[in-house]
């Protein structure tokens, strides 16, 4: 199959407090974007790469510019899923699948690339990475994460159902793209709920597959993920 690689990069960093798109956010000597695209070159699965970056940002281009001439750079959307579509758009005729990437995961390992690929060359339409959560986890009122307030639990799913996802996601190229068009009539609080590719599959009713993921994957959201992520970079592989 004959595979392009997104990797979504148009996320404001509101969260990591720096003052800027969180892909430009340094880890080590170089900003998360970088280190996110050598993790997708290293694992080889990309017959096409195309980085959606902030609307009029000049430098996350010049960063791809400075990576491979060949990647292709579209600006982001309002949403997450706005950001995926722009990138669709502008896929090459022959390709199959399609592989999403966070930017805000810069150490994903390439055997991950490896095993979402090889689930959508034996057949899957859809496939996550993921692992077992450790945290029980609670239901209760929606919120952001930095606006808890004493609140009441709702529900407490059963722990060992529950997954924690990451990137990259794989899909059949076409599957993809009809679950982005049918979600074009969402309202803003439908689309804004939307915080995966895979939700928007689920909800066209295709199976949606799990590939383990990594510990070493994991997303930049705040400072203190920023710590843990300089430290593997110095320290020995966890
Ligand atoms: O906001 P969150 O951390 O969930 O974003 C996940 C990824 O989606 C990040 O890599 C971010 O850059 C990207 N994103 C985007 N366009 C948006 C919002 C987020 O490309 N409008």
């Amino acid at each position: 199959i004959r595979v392009a690689v997104i990797v979504v990069a148009a996320g404001s960093g509101e969260r990591l407090g720096q003052g800027q798109p969180k892909a430009q956010a340094a880890l080590g000597s170089e900003p998360l974007l970088v280190h996110a695209l050598r993790g997708v070159l290293a694992a080889h699965v990309a017959e096409f790469l195309c980085v959606v970056v902030p609307r009029g940002d000049v430098e996350l281009r010049a960063v791809c510019a400075r990576i491979d001439p060949s990647i292709r750079t579209v600006d982001g959307g309002s949403t997450r899923s706005d950001s995926v579509s722009n990138a669709l758009a502008v896929l090459p005729a022959n390709i199959d699948a399609v592989l999403v990437h966070d930017a805000a995961r810069p150490l994903t390992p390439e055997e991950v690339f490896h095993r979402v690929r090889n689930a959508l060359e034996a057949g899957a339409q859809a496939v996550i990475p993921a692992l077992a959560v450790v945290d029980t986890i609670k239901t209760a009122q929606p919120s952001t994460e930095r606006e808890i307030a004493p609140e009441q639990v709702h529900t407490t799913p059963q722990r060992d159902v529950l997954r924690a996802v990451q990137t990259p996601q794989g899909f059949d190229l076409a599957t993809l793209r009809a679950a982005h068009e049918a979600a074009s009539m969402f309202n803003d609080a439908q689309a804004a709920a939307i915080t995966d590719d895979a939700m928007l599959v689920e909800s066209q009713g295709v199976p949606v597959y799990i590939v383990r993921g990594s510990e070493l994957s994991l997303k930049i959201t705040t400072p203190i993920d920023l710590l843990i992520a300089e430290a593997m970079l110095e320290g020995p592989a966890a």
